[in-house]
């Protein structure tokens, strides 16, 4: 996995004109609130994750100090100042998750993958990172992966959902037991 930081970075022009939007969806002065939809937008942009470069290149474009941008992109864990796998597994382990089996969970990952949290697979596929609450406890255990929520988890559905992925077949999002948004339907027991 190539980490080196690039020296420079610019938007493409499709991504500069929709920043350009963005911007303009704020007061006059207050451009600076559009830092977390840029910072994004560089991160895609860049392969999931934010080099110095493309951090100076926003605080730039907003016209605010360089270390405001370091202090945003760095407080948030949405955002990844290394680079990570193609797929970026977010395992929950706030309390809903953990009271519902969430170590297993990470246990699961940690031995399938043969990494840490923390850490991204040789072949540079997979990254774990543990983060804190994902919005989505009625449906705990819960893990993001990429831009996917995977919820009700059991170890035997995190084998299935990291095998299709490995294989490059698109797993089953949402729900794995059935259970449709946060209904008391009780299959996630
Ligand atoms: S505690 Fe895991 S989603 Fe909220």
């Amino acid at each position: 996995m190539n980490n080196a930081q690039p020296k420079s970075f610019f938007f493409t022009p499709e991504n500069e004109a929709e920043a350009r939007k963005v911007i303009a969806k704020y007061p006059a002065g207050k451009q600076a609130s559009a830092m977390l939809p840029l910072l994004d937008m560089a991160q895609r942009q860049h392969g999931g994750w934010l080099p110095s470069a493309a951090i100076v290149y926003v605080a730039g474009l907003l016209s605010v100090a360089e270390v405001k941008a370091f202090e945003v992109a760095s407080f948030y864990t949405m955002f990844n100042l290394e680079p990570v796998g193609k797929y970026l597994i977010q395992l929950c382990r706030t309390t809903p998750c953990w009271l519902k089996g969430g170590e297993d969970i990470a246990r699961t990952c940690e031995t399938r993958l043969g990494i840490k949290a923390g850490e991204t697979t040789p072949d540079g596929l997979f990254t774990i990172k543990e983060v804190e609450c994902l919005g989505a406890c009625v449906n705990a255990p819960v893990m993001q992966i990429n831009d996917d929520m995977y919820e009700d988890l059991s170890p035997d559905s995190v084998m299935r959902i990291l095998d299709d992925l490995a294989a490059g077949r698109q797993p089953k999002v949402g729900s794995q037991t059935g259970c449709c948004g946060s209904c008391a339907c009780g299959k996630g027991e």
